[in-house]
């Protein structure tokens, strides 16, 4: 088999590029190692851009998203007993987010991959890449899949980035000395609006996913284990990290999903190597406290569509050698945010009383000073893509 980009990973980035170089008339053949309904059903980021819900309509396929997703304005942060909303209307006019789970966008882009004749294999468990260098090829079940080009979007525990040769690649790492526990609850949201709440007790994010459904974000210990947390303790742990205003309460009801994730920051640069360019979590990972992982894809993918088009249409390789730069201006603007986010909200040593009073000064600033607000607001709708350039 020949294609002109091999792509691993059946993400968001992997299949948003395919259908990117779909429509600049450049072939790819998507190989995932797990299965659709897997991939379809697979919880997690729910805070898209005001630039990726941009990308995904102008590609058209947006419909459902603008039907079903949820516009918001603003956030609040709640601690010391007191609500302060962050509101994007005034500080970043005309800037917003949308609230749509990631895995409805990834069963838009395998509905519309398909409709359009697109190669999407599933369940393929044995992908090997081959020769990233020169005359690159994938390998799987007995086949060999030829590409001008392969594109790594095979998240962070994926094989692209496994396969570069020991040394070519500097990695910048930190880990935080907490998990998140997800849970996805059958119960209207509770507030209009996500809150991320600072607390003694651990941080909390009260988020949805629909009119009727809620989606809730414990901090944990890094061990925990999901046997830990039946339903009732994590309706109370949520009541002690939530119910801190006067007037509010969290509707309780049924929890149908619950899921544990790492805390990490994560680079590896450059993003290519050879004919093996890197998307996605499989270059990076933020901790989700500024909900930047799917939008970080989506502004790599980007990228990758644009300078692959350029050199199919001119056989300039100018964007290509340029890709791994661009996006990292991007990406370090991200960690940045998320790593500051994360550091701003959780609660580190209990002991370490003097950062706890520098958390609270600064959460006194963000929520009081116009000027650090429109730093939080501008980093969370998203910065232009040509910020930065
Ligand atoms: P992935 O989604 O990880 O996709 C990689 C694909 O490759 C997967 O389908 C995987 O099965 C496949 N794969 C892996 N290995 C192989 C292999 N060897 N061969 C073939 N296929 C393979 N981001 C936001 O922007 N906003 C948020 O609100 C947000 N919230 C989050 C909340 C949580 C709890 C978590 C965990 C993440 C959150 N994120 C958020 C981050 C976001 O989910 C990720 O950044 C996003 O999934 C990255 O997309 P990707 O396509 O690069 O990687
Ligand atoms: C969601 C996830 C995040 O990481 C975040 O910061 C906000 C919302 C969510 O899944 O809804």
């Amino acid at each position: 088999m020949r294609t002109q980009v091999g792509i691993i990973g059946a993400g968001p980035a992997g299949l948003l590029l395919s259908h990117l170089l779909h429509l600049r008339g450049i072939d790819s053949v998507v190989v995932e190692s797990r299965s659709r309904e897997y991939v379809e059903r697979r919880v997690r980021a729910g805070v898209l851009e005001q630039g990726t819900v941009d990308v995904l309509n102008e590609a058209g396929v947006g419909d459902r998203m603008r039907k079903e997703g949820l516009p918001h304005h603003g956030i609040e942060l709640r601690y010391g007993g007191a609500a302060h909303r962050i509101p994007f209307e005034k500080l970043v006019p005309g800037r917003a987010i949308t609230v749509y789970g990631q895995q409805e966008v990834v069963k838009d882009l395998i509905a519309r991959r398909l409709a359009d004749g697109g190669k999407i294999l599933f369940d393929v468990p044995d992908v090997a890449l081959h020769s990233p260098e020169k005359d690159p090829y994938l390998t799987f079940q007995g086949e060999r899949l030829d590409c001008d080009v392969i594109a790594g979007c095979d998240g962070f525990h994926g094989v692209s980035r496994a396969s570069i040769p020991e040394g070519v690649l500097k990695i910048f790492q930190r880990d935080y000395p907490f998990a998140w526990l997800g849970i996805l609850a059958r119960v209207p949201p509770s507030a209009e609006e996500l809150i991320y709440a600072h607390n003694d007790r651990g941080f909390a994010l009260h988020s949805m996913r629909s009119p009727e459904i809620s989606r809730f974000y414990l901090q944990v210990p890094p061990d925990t284990s999901l046997d830990d947390w039946p339903d009732e303790r994590i309706w109370a742990e949520l009541r002690a990290r939530l119910e801190t205003v006067p007037g509010f309460t969290l509707t309780e009801g049924p929890i149908v999903g619950r899921d544990l994730s790492a805390m990490r920051s994560f680079v590896a640069e450059p993003m290519r190597h050879g004919n093996l360019y890197l998307a996605g979590d499989a270059a990076h990972i933020v901790p989700p406290t500024g909900a930047k992982g799917l939008n970080l894809a989506v502004a790599d993918v980007r990228l990758l569509t644009a300078a692959l088009a350029e050199y199919y249409e001119t056989g300039s390789t100018a964007l290509l050698d340029a890709y791994s730069d661009s996006c990292l201006k991007r990406v370090w603007r991200a960690q940045h945010f998320s790593w500051w986010m994360t550091t701003l909200l959780h609660t580190f040593d209990a002991d370490d009383a003097y950062g706890r009073r520098l958390q609270i000064s600064h959460l006194d600033y963000v929520t009081s000073s116009e000027a650090a607000a429109t730093t939080l607001a501008e980093n969370y709708v998203g910065l232009p893509f040509d910020f930065g350039a």
